[in-house]
């Protein structure tokens, strides 16, 4: 089977790119990872990407004009290593419709919740898992979507749950959630290279 080239964007530990690479060197996923991007050198998961010998970019929105150049760049360095599908995975900075547009049904992100709950603009890292908490619902989880022009709005591919016990809190629903993104996000990966997934409307078929 052919190998899909992932391009990866990233802010923050990497935790999730992680768990693509591991995946995709022990052959379980037929995609690789050709090229990481971060909006901040600060991100560890650049650190993660050089020990892999992946490509890593630092785009910041701040060393460009406006939007528009600074998305330009991305989608070049995406262009140049010829990327077949764009992961968001952990990436703080929202996309423009034209970036989207560029890369149409080629784009997925990871959230942290159970979509429709606890995402949008407001929520994002702790502050989900903080609201999970404060709300008291029984159950969370993690979802992997297509991404469109709104924020974690696009049909749903993939979605586990995670049981919030009584003695759980932000930090161990957060550790909780993670595992189970660690699971579904190269899943959706995997489903997607094989050519599995069909967009219908709001809803992703899998075909089995
Ligand atoms: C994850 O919780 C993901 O759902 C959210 O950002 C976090 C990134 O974690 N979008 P990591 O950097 O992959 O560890």
């Amino acid at each position: 089977m052919k190998i899909l080239k992932l391009g990866v964007l990233v802010s923050g530990n990497g935790t999730n790119l992680q768990a693509i690479i591991d995946k995709s060197e022990i052959g379980e996923i037929p995609a690789k990872v050709v090229v990481v991007i971060s909006n901040t050198e600060e991100a560890y998961a650049l650190h993660r990407a050089k020990r892999h010998a992946i490509p890593a970019f630092v785009v910041k929105p701040k060393d460009f004009p406006d939007k528009r150049s600074y998305e330009q760049k991305m989608i070049e360095i995406l262009e140049d290593y010829d990327v077949g599908l764009i992961v968001l995975a952990g990436f703080m900075k929202i996309l423009s419709p034209h970036f989207i547009e560029t890369f149409r049904n080629k784009i997925i992100n990871i959230h942290p919740s159970l979509i429709p709950a606890f995402c949008g603009k407001e929520f994002y890292g702790m502050k989900v898992h903080r609201a999970v908490i404060d709300y008291g619902v029984k159950l969370t989880g993690a979802t992997v979507h297509f991404v469109d022009e709104n924020v974690d709005s696009g049909p749903i591919i993939l979605q586990k749950a995670v049981e919030v016990e009584d003695d759980d809190t932000a930090e161990t629903v957060a550790l909780k959630v993670h595992q189970i993104e660690h699971q579904i996000l190269p899943e959706a990966i995997r489903l997607f290279a094989e050519g599995r997934l069909r967009i219908v409307g709001r809803r992703v078929l899998i075909e089995r």
